[in-house]
């Protein structure tokens, strides 16, 4: 299990490798905007702050998505593609 915070003050805390970060903010109730869960509708953007290395690879899926944003390069990744697979702290916030 890893430790994933999302800023600002959504949460902190232990999370499973097998929950996305999406999911994480879901169960939360946190205000979210999503659709197909696959990484193509490029609703989720997330920011991650620190911890980079402890995410998951990112798909093919996600990665022309981030491409087609012009976010690729820059730290960002879709929540509902990602998750905390590393032992080390993940500090995520959500783009608006
Ligand atoms: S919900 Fe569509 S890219 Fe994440």
């Amino acid at each position: 299990m890893g430790r994933l915070i999302i800023k600002p003050g959504v949460f902190e805390g232990e999370v499973s490798q097998a929950k996305t970060i999406l999911q994480v903010l879901l169960e939360l109730h946190a205000p979210m905007h999503f659709s197909c869960r696959r990484g193509l509708c490029g609703q989720d953007l997330i920011r991650v702050l620190a911890g980079w290395e402890n995410l998951n690879p990112i798909g093919d899926l996600e990665d022309g998505t981030l491409e087609l944003l012009r976010a690729k390069g820059k730290q960002m990744r879709m929540a509902c593609c990602t998750r905390v697979v590393g032992a080390g702290e993940v500090i995520v916030e959500v783009v608006k």
